[in-house]
C-alpha cells in the first residue's frame, strides 16, 4: 500500500507542538510536512522563523494544500471550534486534547461519519502508551473484563514524591508546579478530571460505551493529608490516582476515578513519577500491563507522530464495539471498601451510609474509619467538609447493610 503525503496545518507550538516539529525533523521516512503553524501570542519569541506562523486560524483551515490538521493547543473550547471546522472542511485531524474530546465525544463521532474524515487522538490518553489503538484493534470486547490505570502523570509525580521523599502533599504539589508537571491552577489534574476525560475516551474504545464527563464520578487527591499518607506507609501500600472500568455483569460496565491504596503485588505499584500504566484483564490472558511516559514533549509527540503515520495509510477508528455492544449499559451498582477520614461532628451522618464498618480510630477533632459502602454514596460523603476518601478495594456485588453500632467498634483516642 503506498503512503499518502501528509501536509500539516499545526495549531499550537508549545510543549507538544514544538516537540512534534522536532520529532518530524528526525523521521524523514514519513512523507509529512508542516506547511503552516497557528499560535496565539503575537509577542512571543519563537524557536523558528516568523514566516512559519500565522495568528489567523482560517488561513490554515481554508488552505487547500493542507490535508491534515494537528491540533495541539491548550484551550479546549477553541480546540473544538478548530477541529469541528477542519472536519467540515474535509481535513483529517489529529489531536491530543482529552478535555475537548471527552466534552464533545458524540458530536465528534457524528462529524467523522457525516464528513467521512478521520479523527485520531492516541496522545490524548496516556501519551506515549499506544493504548487506544490496541483497545480498538486487538481486544475483542467480549474478552475484556477490566481496565485499570494510572493515567495522569502530574498526580502520580506528586504522590510518588510523598511516598519516596517523605514530603507533605502541599510540598510535593509545589515541586510539581515548579517543574512544570502541574498547572498553577492544578485542579484539573488533582481533582481527577483529567483522568476522568481519559477514562471516558478509553471506555469508548475498550467497551464501545460513550459517556458524558458527568456520568463518571471522580474523586481527586486534593484532600489527602498526612493521616492517609502515614497509613499507606505503615501498611506498605502506595497511594495512586486510579482510573478503573470493569464489567459488573454480562451487559453492565462501571467506571470511576479515585485515589487507591495499591499493594506491592499490584502491577501499578511500581508505576511512579510521570509514568503511566494500564492493566487490562481479559478472559484468557489474565493480566496485560502497558507502561510508558504519560507526559512530556517527545513522549506525547511520538503518539501524535504515530497517528500522522497511520493517516498516511488512511487509517481511521471504526468504533466497531459501539455497534456490537448496543446492549451494554453503564451503571454504578457495586460497593467499595474505603478508608474515610472525617471531622468528629460528621460521624453520626457518615455512618448511615456504610454497610459495614470494620475499624474506627478517633481523637477529639477527627477520625478515620475503614468500611464498606455502596459506590453510589461516595459523592454525597465526599462533599462533606473535611471528608477524604481512599478506595481500598472494589466489591463487584452490592453488599447487604448490617446494623451498625459505633459503640461496638474498636476506638482509639489518638491518631498516629
Ligand atoms: N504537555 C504534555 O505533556 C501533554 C501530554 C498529553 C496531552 N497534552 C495535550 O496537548 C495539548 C497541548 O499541550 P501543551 O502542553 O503543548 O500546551 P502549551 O505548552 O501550553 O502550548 C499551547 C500552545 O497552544 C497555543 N494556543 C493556545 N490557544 C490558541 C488558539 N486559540 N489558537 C492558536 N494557538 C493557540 C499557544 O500559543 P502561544 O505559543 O502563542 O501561547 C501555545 O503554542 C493540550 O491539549 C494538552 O492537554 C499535553
Amino acid at each position: 500500500m503506498s503512503r499518502k503525503n501528509i501536509n500539516i496545518g499545526l495549531f499550537g507550538f508549545g510543549c507538544v507542538g514544538y516537540g512534534l516539529y522536532e520529532v518530524l525533523q528526525k523521521t524523514p521516512g514519513l512523507k509529512a510536512n508542516i506547511l503552516q503553524i497557528c499560535v496565539k501570542d503575537k509577542n512571543k519569541e519563537r524557536p523558528i522563523g516568523n514566516e512559519h506562523f500565522t495568528f489567523d486560524k482560517n488561513e490554515i483551515l481554508n488552505n487547500e494544500n493542507i490535508n491534515t490538521i494537528v491540533e495541539l493547543i491548550d484551550d479546549a473550547d477553541a480546540a473544538f471550534e478548530i477541529v469541528k471546522t477542519a472536519l467540515k472542511n474535509g481535513k483529517a485531524v489529529v489531536t491530543a486534547n482529552k478535555k475537548m474530546i471527552a466534552e464533545h465525544f458524540e458530536e465528534l463521532l457524528e462529524l467523522q461519519k457525516q464528513y467521512k474524515v478521520p479523527l485520531l487522538y492516541e496522545a490524548s490518553a496516556c501519551a506515549s502508551i499506544p493504548i487506544i489503538r490496541n483497545l480498538e484493534e486487538y481486544y475483542d470486547n467480549d474478552l475484556l473484563e477490566s481496565l485499570e490505570g494510572i493515567v495522569n502523570g502530574s498526580t502520580n509525580y506528586i504522590l510518588s514524591r510523598t511516598a519516596k521523599d517523605n514530603v507533605s502533599y502541599a510540598a510535593a504539589l509545589k515541586d510539581a508546579q515548579e517543574k512544570g508537571y502541574a498547572e498553577s491552577n492544578p485542579i484539573l489534574d488533582t481533582g481527577g478530571f483529567d483522568a476522568k476525560y481519559k477514562l471516558l475516551i478509553l471506555l469508548a474504545h475498550a467497551f464501545g460505551i460513550v459517556l458524558k464527563p458527568d456520568d463518571i464520578y471522580n474523586i481527586g487527591i486534593d484532600k489527602i493529608g498526612d493521616l492517609e499518607l502515614n497509613y499507606a506507609k505503615e501498611k506498605g501500600y502506595k497511594l495512586k490516582l486510579v482510573a478503573h472500568a470493569f464489567k459488573t455483569g454480562k451487559h453492565k460496565v462501571s467506571a470511576f476515578v479515585a485515589p487507591r491504596f495499591v499493594k506491592p503485588n499490584d502491577k501499578l505499584f511500581n508505576v511512579d513519577d510521570v509514568y503511566n500504566g494500564v492493566v487490562l484483564e481479559t478472559a484468557f490472558t489474565e493480566h496485560q500491563f502497558f507502561v510508558g511516559k504519560g507526559a512530556g514533549a517527545y513522549p506525547t509527540a511520538s503518539a501524535v507522530l504515530s497517528d500522522i503515520s497511520a493517516l498516511s495509510y488512511d487509517y481511521q477508528y471504526e468504533y466497531k464495539k459501539m455497534e456490537a455492544n448496543k446492549r451494554l449499559q453503564f451503571n454504578n451498582e457495586f460497593s467499595v471498601n474505603v478508608l474515610l477520614k472525617y471531622p468528629v461532628e460528621s460521624l453520626t451522618k457518615i455512618k448511615l451510609y456504610f454497610n459495614h464498618i470494620n475499624e474506627l480510630y478517633q481523637n477529639n477533632t477527627e477520625g478515620y474509619l475503614i468500611g464498606a459502602l455502596d459506590f453510589s454514596h461516595l459523592k454525597k460523603l465526599n462533599s462533606i467538609e473535611g471528608v477524604s476518601i481512599i478506595i481500598e478495594s472494589v466489591e463487584q456485588n452490592p453488599l447487604k447493610k448490617l446494623e451498625i453500632n459505633i459503640n461496638q467498634i474498636f476506638e482509639l483516642n489518638e491518631i498516629n
